[in-house]
C-alpha cells in the first residue's frame, strides 16, 4: 500500500511550516510568496516559489513543471478581495478533483463577490463559509470528483452561446 501522499500549497512559509509538517507528516508542501525572505531551502519535503499568486503568467509557468495535482491549496497571502479572487482563479484548476481549496481571512464584505466568482469557475462547486473565527471568515471549497450532469449543464449555461451562434 502507498503511504498517503498529500502537496499543499502554501503562500507563505515560515513559522506555520513546522507545524505543518507536524500535522501532515506525508506532505510535500510547495509554496508560493512574493517576499524573498520567506524562501526555505533546507526543508526536504518543501519547495518554495518566489512568486506573485496573483499573476496568471508566473502561477502557469510555475505550476506546469510542477506537474502536481495538490490535494489541498491554502491561500494566506494577500487578504484584499482582488487578490484571492485572483489567487483563486490562477490555482483552483491545479487542484485534484476531490481536494480542498481554503482561502483564509476573508472580509465578509468580500464573502459574496469571491462566492460569484467561483460559481463562473465551478458552476455548482460545494463550500462551506466558515464564520465562526472572528472577524475574519474562510472559505473552504470542494472540487468535485467528477462533473455530474447538473454541474455539465451549468457550466454550458454559464458559458453562454458558443462562438458564431449569437446575433
Ligand atoms: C498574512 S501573511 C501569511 C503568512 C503565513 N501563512 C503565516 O501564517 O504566518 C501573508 C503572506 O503573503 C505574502 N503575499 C502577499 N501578497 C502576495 C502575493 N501577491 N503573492 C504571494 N504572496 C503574497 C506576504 O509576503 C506574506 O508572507
Amino acid at each position: 500500500m502507498h503511504p498517503l501522499l498529500w502537496s499543499v500549497m502554501l503562500l507563505r512559509i515560515t513559522g506555520p511550516v513546522g507545524r505543518c509538517g507536524d500535522f501532515l507528516p506525508n506532505a510535500q508542501i510547495p509554496g508560493f510568496d512574493v517576499a524573498a525572505d520567506t524562501q526555505v531551502t533546507d526543508e526536504p519535503r518543501i519547495t518554495t516559489y518566489l512568486c506573485d499568486s496573483t499573476n496568471s503568467q508566473q502561477t502557469a509557468a510555475i505550476l506546469s513543471r510542477m506537474r502536481v495535482e495538490p490535494d489541498l491549496i491554502i491561500d494566506d497571502g494577500l487578504h484584499a478581495e482582488d487578490a484571492q479572487i485572483a489567487t483563486l482563479k490562477n490555482f483552483y484548476p491545479a487542484l485534484r478533483p476531490g481536494g480542498l481549496y481554503v482561502v483564509e481571512d476573508v472580509w465578509p464584505d468580500n464573502v459574496e463577490n469571491i462566492l460569484e466568482q467561483l460559481k463562473q469557475l465551478d458552476p455548482g462547486c460545494p463550500f462551506f463559509v466558515d464564520r465562526s473565527r472572528g472577524r475574519c471568515f474562510a472559505i473552504v471549497i470542494r472540487r468535485p470528483r467528477e462533473e455530474s450532469w447538473v454541474r455539465r449543464l451549468l457550466r454550458s449555461l454559464s458559458a453562454g452561446p458558443a462562438p458564431g451562434l449569437s446575433d
